[in-house]
């Protein structure tokens, strides 16, 4: 079997740290804000893995097909020895990537879920003998650095994960990402498009309820983490579609007028009733917009691939 490198590229307690600075910082503003990465514990990511099989969430499947579709073109534009992944989670969907890359030296899947490097690095190096696998546990949004492997690399950030950060933090997520690159390099980006509403907001508030148990369980790693005292069933779950902005916001709404204490932070957090947390962001893209974000970070779109239906794209860039 080929060799699974675990890496932690963070100071022991660099996730309390930032946990802590996270929702000091957002539970004593207004409105409300927690960072999407405080979903991703051990269950957070197995309930993500539940969404990306259900009925409504259509961007797993669409991003699937055109992964299918086209994971030798990639290959072949990309000419990759070494594939970085950003968010990689489960690492499924790479599988077809993978699939088409047999001389491919690396994979280096980065991610904050500790628990889904794991399982997806252990399962990889079982299944592909040959390849080598340094997964990192990082934070991509506060600079990696990577292992050295052979060149050139192809970056892929799949999902849609990119409509996580705001028009601001994405600007600088892809300075950054456009640091990675060295001549050759390449930048393969899943981008969930703009839709119907109904469309939109049934991905993000399934019949089942599991976005909303996915929603609810970073009040559970508040509790566990910090010891605060959440009621997960004092708050419901929102979904709507921000038309200006273009992007669903996913939302916990308080049910009454309650007070939370978090006691790692010496806090008292006030809750009005219906006053709402917002905890992720979700933007949908034009190809327009992809191409001139992409632009001004230094990057030339060279490839623009959507499902049949249109509903997500994947997109190919180099440094320019
Ligand atoms: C929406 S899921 C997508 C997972 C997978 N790439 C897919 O397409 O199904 C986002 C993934 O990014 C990870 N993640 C979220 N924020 C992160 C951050 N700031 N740094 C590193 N990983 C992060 C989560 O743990 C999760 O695995």
């Amino acid at each position: 079997m080929s060799p699974f490198h675990l890496t932690r590229t963070l100071p022991e307690d660099a996730t309390g740290a930032a946990l802590r600075a996270d929702v000091l910082n957002g539970l004593t503003r207004t409105p409300k804000t927690l960072p999407p990465k405080w979903f991703y514990d051990a269950h957070g990511s197995e309930l993500f893995d539940r969404i990306t099989e259900l009925p409504e969430y259509y961007p797993t499947r669409a991003e699937r097909e055109i992964l299918l579709g086209r994971a030798a073109e990639i290959a072949a534009a990309s000419g990759a020895r070494t594939l970085v992944e950003l968010g990689s989670g489960s690492s499924d969907k790479t599988r077809h990537l993978l699939d088409a890359m047999p001389e491919l030296h690396a994979y280096v899947p980065v991610d904050v879920s500790e628990s889904a490097l794991r399982q997806a690095g252990e399962a990889l190096v079982a299944e592909r003998p040959g390849l080598e696998v340094h997964a990192l546990i990082a934070d991509f949004t506060a600079g990696i650095r990577l292992p050295e492997t052979p060149g050139p690399r192809l970056v892929a950030f799949l999902g849609g994960t990119i409509g996580n950060l705001v028009p601001e933090e994405r600007a600088v997520f892809l300075a950054s990402v456009r640091a990675l690159l060295a001549p050759g390099d390449a930048l393969l980006l899943g981008t969930d498009l703009v839709k119907d509403e109904a469309v939109l907001v049934a991905a993000y508030d399934d019949a089942a309820g599991v976005t909303a148990a996915f929603n609810k369980n970073v009040l559970s790693v508040m509790n566990r983490e910090l010891g605060a005292d959440f009621d997960p069933g004092a708050f419901e779950h929102v979904a709507l579609w921000d038309a200006e902005r273009e992007w669903i916001e996913m939302r916990l709404r308080s049910r009454t007028a309650q007070t939370v204490k978090v006691p790692a932070l010496d806090l008292a957090v006030d809750f009005a009733a219906d006053e709402e947390l917002r905890t992720e962001v979700s933007a949908k893209f034009r190809r327009e917009g992809v191409t001139a974000e992409l632009a001004a970070a230094g990057l030339d779109l060279t490839h623009w691939w959507t499902d049949g239906e249109g509903r997500f794209a994947l997109s190919l860039s180099v440094a320019g």
